[in-house]
């Protein structure tokens, strides 16, 4: 491999060569919304070179009607800045493939449009019902063999709903795929302020003597979301906050910011120190749920002056559900670097605003000096905001001017936006130029999913042995109060 994320910088030109993108579910809305605006920006800015994108799906569309589906995805004003030519030169790379997934004749004509072409990808971007199907087809005609070049397959999110369904997946998967030929996808890991972690941790000199267990009081992971379920009401009933986005967004922003420095950066070396993240997690037994965890569902109200709907009486989900839609957890790590620190993660819809950051709190001067340093001292943190506003913040106490020896928190603050003036690819770009490259870093390897598994398994275990009502919170507010019942001593959530 010669490229590497960690190595190189966003002007390094990366260009994929000779390949065909297979889409399976091309008529679904993560290709509608993400695959297809990052494919066309990735060839607008000069990154693909000689390819087809084929959309493999069940509606029988023409070549035509596909071509002009496919140019309303991309009416998007940074996109239509490219220019007429370019997205018609674009749109002549597409080619439909109506046939239904069970059907082993449609698998049958994929050598035929992928020929003259050195490398291809399959993206499966359907339902998760036909992951199996569809996974069954390509190897039973011979569609995962590399014959000369590569041939990877991106599965996306949700890898699994519990241990032993990811693990049927992963089984499925390397019944026919070698593992450097899967990409499980996690699109935070595309974010820049994500990977940034690991430069932010390893390539200063000044955070790794602090980050631990001496220095640091607890960390504290918020992922904040405005929106409901948002028509999405009959997947999200088999999720849940916990599936949703603990078991991989949050797990992963848990792992950068916790895990040991690796030894290089080969992917490899990094997602092993992830892995040793996630197995170190102390494990929730299902009589501690209600200790470590706390759920919450939306309730009816009002975000921005207009009135919302309660989680229950959003389409396609059940009167009498019991999906969260928010939840907190107290983590440990049984580590040598972590032990007895907390780790408190937050996720929710309809709360008060959209933000993910990753605060990190250190602990008080040990000899309190200054008048009222009960009330200000100890709030050292170094706050890394994921989105929006991307950047950091070091929070620190200073003397406010005067006559006294009063002080306060300030900030230090570093932002993205200003400080490099251009704004980084989506993260679907970056992450689909690295499978084309064949670059995994950025994705998850198999013994990753089943270690988180592993530990959300038990979570949900708990769950439904547990008959308590789920809280309701107000929506456009912070989260169910019960949220504070995690909190040790000294220890707030952070406002949203
Ligand atoms: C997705 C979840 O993976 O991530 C959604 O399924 C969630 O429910 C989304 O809204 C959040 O992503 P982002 O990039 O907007 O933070």
């Amino acid at each position: 491999m010669d490229f590497n994320p960690f190595r190189s910088g966003l002007s390094v030109s990366r260009e994929a060569q000779s390949f065909v993108f297979v889409i399976f579910g091309v008529t679904g809305d993560l290709t509608r919304k993400k695959l297809m605006p990052a494919l066309f920006s990735l060839y607008a800015k000069g990154h693909l070179n000689r390819f087809k994108i084929v959309g493999f799906a069940r509606r029988p569309w023409t070549q035509e009607f596909f071509r002009s589906e496919v140019e309303k995805m991309l009416q998007k004003p940074e996109l239509l800045a490219y220019g007429k030519e370019t997205l018609e030169a674009f749109l002549k790379t597409l080619e439909y493939l109506s046939s239904p997934f069970e059907d082993p004749a449609g698998y049958q004509k994929i050598d035929t449009v992928c020929s003259g072409f050195a490398h291809r990808i399959y993206y499966l971007a359907t339902p998760p019902e036909s992951y199996g199907t569809i996974i069954q087809h390509l190897g039973e005609n011979g569609l995962a063999r590399e014959k000369g070049g590569h041939v990877r397959i991106v599965v996306e999110k949700p890898f699994g709903r519990d241990l032993s369904t990811a693990r049927r997946l992963n089984d499925q998967l390397s019944q026919y795929f070698r593992e450097d030929q899967i990409y499980r996808i996690d699109h935070y890991l595309g974010k820049e302020t994500v990977q940034n972690l690991i430069l932010l941790r390893f390539g200063n000199g000044i955070f790794e003597p602090v980050w631990n267990h001496r220095y640091i009081h607890h960390i504290q992971i918020t992922v904040a979301e405005k929106i409901g379920v948002e028509g999405r009401g009959n997947y999200y009933e088999t999720a849940g906050a916990l599936r949703d986005m603990v078991q991989n967004h949050m797990f992963q922003l848990l792992c950068l910011t916790t895990m040991e420095p690796p030894n290089d950066l080969n992917p490899d070396t990094i997602r092993t120190e992830k892995v040793k993240i996630l197995k170190s997690l102390r494990p929730i037994s299902f009589r501690e749920t209600p200790l470590y965890t706390v759920r919450g569902q939306y309730a009816a109200g009002y975000m921005d002056g207009k009135p919302v709907p309660a989680y229950r009486e959003e389409p396609g989900v059940a009167s009498d559900s019991r999906t969260e839609t928010f939840v907190a957890l107290k983590l440990f790590l049984d580590t040598w670097r972590w032990s007895g620190v907390p780790i408190y993660l937050r996720t929710g819809k309809r709360l008060a605003r959209r933000m993910s950051e990753i605060a990190v709190r250190f602990k008080a001067p040990p000899l309190e000096l200054f008048p009222r340093a009960w009330a200000y001292s100890g709030r050292n943190a170094l706050i890394i905001r994921i989105q929006p506003n991307e950047g950091i913040s070091l929070i620190m106490n200073a003397k406010i001017p005067g006559y006294t020896l009063n002080m306060r928190p300030v900030n230090m603050d570093f932002s993205y936006g200003s400080a490099f003036g251009e704004s980084p690819p989506e993260a679907y770009e970056r992450l689909l130029l690295d499978a084309l490259v064949g670059d995994s870093t950025l994705y998850t390897r198999r013994d990753e999913i089943e270690a988180s598994w592993t530990f959300i398994t038990r979570i949900l275990k708990g769950w439904e042995e547990d008959p308590s009502p789920i809280p309701q919170y107000v929506p456009g507010g912070s989260g169910p109060e019960e949220a504070k019942t995690l909190l040790e001593p000294n220890t707030r959530w952070r406002k949203l």
